[in-house]
């Protein structure tokens, strides 16, 4: 039975390499799954590391545009203490330090703790450095590694997990990631559904989420979007500030990319342009993400960072009843841009299923005309939801009915996909659903870039034609 499946979903590769040729595929297979309830609060993935003011909820993220710092942060829950970094190339050797600065927020009558942010930066590329947080016996040691220079053939290994909660599946895509040798997460939105608690345990809920992440964010760069968990609008309890809890707990390098809001910034890592955007801020003509956007795509330079990816929450094109459309207003706001800058990839989440779309665009639709389905379009990106990080939610299991033609592999089972990026021009990249064990290719493919192989003979057109007229 197990390879008859196998048989079958290599089938499905061998469909889904053959670019809008034939009708998607929707996945037949009904796995099982966990009950989606979160995991209990007493349970060792949230264990509170010992000591006085022992540093938990430890995580880092990309802190520049270029890759060469991160930012570490981290809470202390009994007094201020410290908000200094060792760190150093060697182990146990700290030759070079940080000061980094706390905050803390209220939640209702929820009070955080101490939330540390320490910048290191003017890091070499390619390095392994150990850092040391916290003071005397209950201080903790990690450590992470730098990508490498920016370069059009580095090759880098990236995550994709999209709503992920702290239930049991959540903890099954978290230990099938971190086995997945990739080497950063780019996460897209909805992040510890800690709003589906009320009063105190909203903030409680981020406390332990932080500590479940922290085995693989601690470690590696977590590319931050935000999704509508994050709003936490709750009048009932006058808690009315928009992502209150993110902003304060998982900070992003924004000014490095010239943006105006930790919402929506860039960062490029190895070979890749990362851009990261805000489905809940707004994005229509003329406001700053807007404005924003415009500019960051004149700073991509395909010649040095080839793969053009862009992350939000709320996907552009899916076909599940759930969520059906509702990236219909940044699709007309922005899908002319993805297409015309050809976009690789556009991630999203939201969704708590998988899907993978042909390229298609719908950038000739006219209210006036009747032009309205999306039409095979070799310079459009591939659309990929990934919502399916296994929340308290439960899965999206319905999809619509027929599949439409854009839709090329749906299934709804909890799992996470990672992009090998290998050189200019090719990448793998795979869906991991949970319940296979640990290196089963779902929905998997060789990726060809967008720039350098579609675009190359138009380019070697160009250069021909222009060397001809001088
Ligand atoms: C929309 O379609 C109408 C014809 O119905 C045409 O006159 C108009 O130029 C089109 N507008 C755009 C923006 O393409
Ligand atoms: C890029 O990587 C692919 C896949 O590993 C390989 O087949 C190809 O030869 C590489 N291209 C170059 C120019 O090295
Ligand atoms: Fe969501």
């Amino acid at each position: 039975m197990q390879s008859f499946l196998r048989l079958i979903s290599t089938f499905f590769i061998f469909l889904s390499c053959v670019e809008n040729t034939f009708a998607g595929i929707t996945s037949t297979v009904i796995r099982s799954q966990w009950p989606s309830s979160d995991i209990p609060l007493d349970n060792e993935v949230f264990a509170v590391p010992k000591g006085h003011n022992a540093p938990q909820q430890v995580h880092i993220t990309q802190g520049d545009y270029d890759g060469k710092a991160v930012i570490i942060s981290w809470v202390t829950s009994d007094e201020p203490g410290s908000s200094e970094v060792q760190y150093g190339t060697t182990k146990g050797k700290y030759d070079n330090s940080a000061e980094g600065k706390s905050t803390s927020y209220t939640f209702y009558k929820y009070k955080s703790g101490y939330i540390h942010h320490c910048l290191l930066d003017g890091l070499e590329y390619d390095t392994k450095y150990y850092y040391k947080v916290g003071s005397g016996g209950s201080s903790r040691e990690f450590w992470f590694q730098t990508p490498p220079t920016i370069d059009p053939d580095a090759s880098h290994k990236f995550g994709i997990i999209g709503d992920l909660g702290q239930t049991y599946n959540s903890l099954s895509t978290l230990q099938h990631y971190m086995v997945s040798g990739a080497q950063a997460v780019l996460f897209l939105g909805d992040l510890s559904y800690a709003d589906r608690y009320k009063y105190n345990d909203v903030g409680l809920r981020w406390d332990t989420w932080g500590r479940f992440i922290e085995q693989s964010a601690a470690f590696q760069p977590w590319i931050w979007s935000a999704g509508n968990h994050e709003i936490e609008y709750m009048p009932y309890m006058e808690e009315v500030d928009p992502f209150k809890s993110y902003l304060h707990r998982y900070p992003t390098p924004y000014l490095a990319s010239k943006s105006t809001s930790p919402l929506w910034y860039a960062v490029r890592r190895a070979s890749a342009h990362i851009i990261v955007l805000s489905s809940y801020s707004s994005f229509v003509k003329y406001t700053l993400q807007w404005m924003w956007l415009r500019e960051e795509f004149k700073r991509v330079d395909r010649e040095k960072t080839p793969w053009l990816i862009v992350l939000m929450h709320v996907p552009l094109y899916h076909s599940n009843n759930v969520h059906f459309m509702e990236g219909e207003s940044m699709r007309a706001a922005f899908e002319k841009w993805f297409v015309r800058n050809r976009v690789d990839i556009v991630f999203a989440g939201h969704v708590h299923a998988y899907e993978r779309s042909y390229r298609i665009s719908n950038i000739q639709y006219n209210v006036s005309s009747g032009d309205r389905d999306p039409v095979p379009d070799k310079s459009a990106p591939l659309y990929i939801t990934v919502g399916d990080g296994g929340n308290q939610e439960g899965l999206a299991g319905r999809f619509r009915d027929p599949q439409p033609d854009y839709s090329a592999f749906r299934e709804a089972s909890y799992g996470h996909s990672t992009l090998e990026i290998k050189n200019r021009t090719h990448a793998f990249y795979h869906w991991n659903r949970n319940n296979d064990g640990k290196k089963v290719a779902t929905d998997s493919f060789i990726l060809h870039n967008q720039y350098w192989v579609s675009n190359s003979r138009r380019r070697k057109l160009k250069k021909y034609s222009s060397k001809s007229i001088t």
